[in-house]
């Protein structure tokens, strides 16, 4: 499986994906990390495992439909099967998501569909739930909105801050998201409406 990595910060998913593939949990090749973000600490990541990572830069491309074309000629020369999304801060137009139509996955910090968008465990902490936790999802055009993949719940505690659940809810996102991805290469994730359904 040829994987490309979206990230625009520091990179711990994109880490915890190239550990499994390291410790050969995870059968897959990272082709290529992208970042919109030059000091994104996932291109150091990158390149400390000497994989290609580009800083693509969203201003010299004049509008969203020409940058999002410029990665797609990037992934296409590195003949991409997978699209995933560790930490990416840009919504991808409709001409991206039919191009690599299911073939693109985000992690996002809450169980969806409740709190999505910026600042999902500030959310949870503010709406006052007991339990939010991370999910990984096909993306479609919407904000963390496509088809649910995988899920994992983490309680909240009484003296939680944001950073404090963020942590937590990182460790989980570092397991799910490998093996989510595991799934993916091994053709397990079979899409149906709505739903993912994991075959055995
Ligand atoms: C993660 O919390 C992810 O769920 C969210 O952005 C953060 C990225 O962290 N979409 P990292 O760059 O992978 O460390």
């Amino acid at each position: 499986l040829k994987i490309a990595v979206l990230a625009s910060g520091r990179g711990s998913n994109l880490q915890s994906i190239i550990n499994s593939i390291e410790k050969a949990s995870l059968s897959a090749e990272i082709r290529i990390v992208v970042s919109d973000n030059k000091d994104a600490g996932a291109l150091d990541k990158a390149r400390k495992h000497n994989i290609a990572a580009r800083f693509i830069e969203p201003a010299s491309y004049g509008s969203e439909s020409n940058y999002e074309k410029a990665i797609i000629k990037v992934f296409e020369e590195k003949g991409i099967d997978l699209v995933v999304m560790a930490g990416f801060m840009r919504i991808l137009g409709k001409d991206f998501i039919e191009y690599y139509q299911g073939q693109i996955m985000n992690i996002h910090p809450s169980l969806l569909p409740s709190f999505p968008g910026l600042h999902a465990q500030r959310q949870a902490l503010e709406y006052g739930v007991k339990y939010t936790g991370c999910t990984v999802h096909f993306a479609d055009q919407g904000m963390d909105t496509g088809p649910i993949i995988l899920q994992a719940v983490v309680s909240i505690k009484d003296n939680d801050t944001e950073e404090s659940l963020a942590n937590r809810i990182l460790e989980k996102e570092h397991v799910i998201y490998p093996e989510a991805i595991r799934l993916y290469s091994e053709n397990k994730l079979q899409v149906k409406g709505r739903k993912v359904i994991i075959k055995e």
